[in-house]
């Protein structure tokens, strides 16, 4: 094994201590040795998971364009392949492994392409382990933590023609100078926030993406009046939590206060994920009802709808304060949608907690579900307990879930048929190009024809003629 190879550590990945993290504004910089590196070459990044994947993503691309390289979207033309890479459930993992063995052939006919793994399966034990040993054509693992040593990890991998593996497993930093290509021209995420203290049982997130950390509230808006002034018509503000925004920073009202904060740039809209029902206070439930550019649309996973199995889950919450929660911000926000995530099958979960499952579904009635099997996690709490429920009773459990899911998503969905919505226009639609397509402000996504005028960023009026379960159908009025 490599000397210079820093390894994941879980064990590490998993402690917290009280000191404040540092709050860097001038760690990242590009190397003397790397300035000009990528002139005349190409890089290609595929990113898997969250959206706080998708945005470090664009950090990247940023950091790659001011070393000089080019974006392509076809990795055949790639000199640097980066998948950025989701741990959250076993099939994410697979998917990328699928990839690179796919890319395995792209290395025969360009032996100088070089292909680096990053993103949370690069903080997994198992998975760097893994690569070491079946994957040989991965030249470069770096973990979330290691983003802004890309030009020098880039460099010495390039110099020594030998693979690189730089993985910290710590609780991490903030930093603030690192550079952007934001891949959306009017949608923009904006991090307030890193990492998870919350440790659910199930999830791999703490160990991969470190200590919950806010960023000031100085450079969030700094970020947001700089969006503003490039014309970005909507902001989705990101965070595991994002409802703890500022605790670790002693801010008081922390999200409620930066969501006003937002609200008042007068950018025409805003959204935020994801909300976890434990943090979610009354003063954040009236500064969203109270300014119409916050989007009537809250992603509040419930994940199951058993008070014994979220207690084994670590959710925080009985399924009572959940609904009360919901009825809440049902009242404040009447026409506010509301999404989920659900996992079935936690372990030795039974027939009578999953019957509570679908129970929640009938009582919430989500405009729309993210439903998974329970997949073991290495390290965490619930991987260790012993689970006798068969898979297929768990793929039954999720068939039924999934269908109950899809009556709600269409009953609410034909409510829309005759109204007028406004819609931020994104552009022609993936199946035909004289469709257009966008998303109302409750994020539902709608197929529309529209004057020949109309321009990707425009926010229209469009009345609904027909409703599906997962998309709307319109015409501009
Ligand atoms: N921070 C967010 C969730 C991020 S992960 C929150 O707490 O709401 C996104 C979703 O993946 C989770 O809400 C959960 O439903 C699912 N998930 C996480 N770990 C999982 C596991 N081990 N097996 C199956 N689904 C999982
Ligand atoms: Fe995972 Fe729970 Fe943190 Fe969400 S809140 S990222 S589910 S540990
Ligand atoms: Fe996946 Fe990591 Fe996001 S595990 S869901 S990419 S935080």
């Amino acid at each position: 094994m490599n000397k210079q190879w820093k390894l994941p550590n879980l064990k590490e990945a998993q402690k917290r201590t009280k000191t404040p993290v540092n709050i860097e504004h001038s760690l990242f910089d590009i190397p003397e040795c790397c300035k000009e590196m990528g002139k005349g070459k190409n890089y290609f990044i595929r990113t898997y998971g969250c959206q706080a994947n998708e945005r470090d993503g664009e950090t990247m691309a940023g950091i790659f364009e001011e070393l000089g390289y080019t974006q392509t979207l076809d990795m055949v033309n790639a000199d640097v392949i980066i998948l950025n890479t989701c741990a959250v459930r076993e099939n994410a993992e697979d998917k990328v492994f699928g990839e690179v063995g796919h890319i395995k052939h792209l290395k025969r006919t360009n032996p100088d392409l070089i292909l680096g793994i990053c993103g949370c399966m690069a903080q997994e034990e198992a998975m760097v382990e893994k690569i070491i040993k079946v994957y040989k054509q991965v030249d470069l693992v770096f973990g979330t933590h290691n983003i802004y040593r890309l030009p020098q990890l880039l460099y010495d991998t390039m110099k020594t023609k030998e693979r690189m593996i730089e993985v910290y497993s710590k609780e991490g930093e903030v930093i603030e100078n690192l550079p952007v290509r934001r891949f959306g021209l009017h949608k923009a995420w904006v991090n307030i926030m890193y990492g998870c203290d919350k440790f659910c049982t199930y999830c791999i997130v703490p160990y991969t993406r470190g200590k919950e950390r806010s960023r000031l509230k100085e450079d969030v808006m700094k970020e947001i009046d700089e969006l503003v002034a490039s014309n970005y018509k909507e902001v989705t503000l990101l965070g595991q939590n994002v409802n703890a925004y500022g605790k670790d920073l002693g801010y008081e009202n922390g999200f409620a206060d930066l969501l006003e904060s937002v609200a008042k740039t007068g950018i025409p809209r805003i959204r935020f994920v994801t909300s976890h029902p434990w943090d979610f206070t009354q003063e954040m439930i009236d500064v969203i009802a109270k300014y119409p550019n916050i989007m009537p649309y809250i992603h509040l996973p419930v994940q199951s709808g058993n008070t014994q199995v979220l207690k084994l889950m670590g959710r925080r919450y009985t399924i009572e304060e959940y609904k009360d929660l919901f009825n809440r911000i049902k009242t404040a926000i009447p026409h506010c949608a509301f999404t989920t995530d659900i996992i079935v099958g936690f372990p030795n979960e039974t027939d009578e907690q999953f019957e509570d499952t679908l129970k929640i579904v009938d009582e919430c009635q989500y405009d729309a579900a993210f439903t998974f099997i329970y997949s073991p996690r290495e390290g965490t709490p619930a991987a260790r307990m012993v689970d006798t429920t068969p898979y297929e009773v768990k793929e039954v459990r999720l068939k039924r879930l999934i269908e109950k899911v899809a009556f709600y998503a269409n009953q609410n969905n034909q409510k829309y048929v005759g109204r007028i919505e406004k819609v931020l226009v994104d552009g022609p639609s993936k199946k035909n190009s004289e469709v257009y397509s966008g998303y109302t402000e409750s994020q539902k996504l709608v197929n529309f024809t529209c004057d020949k005028s109309v321009q990707v960023g425009d926010i229209i009026e469009v009345e609904i003629i027909e409703a599906k379960s997962w998309t709307l159908t319109g015409k501009q009025v």
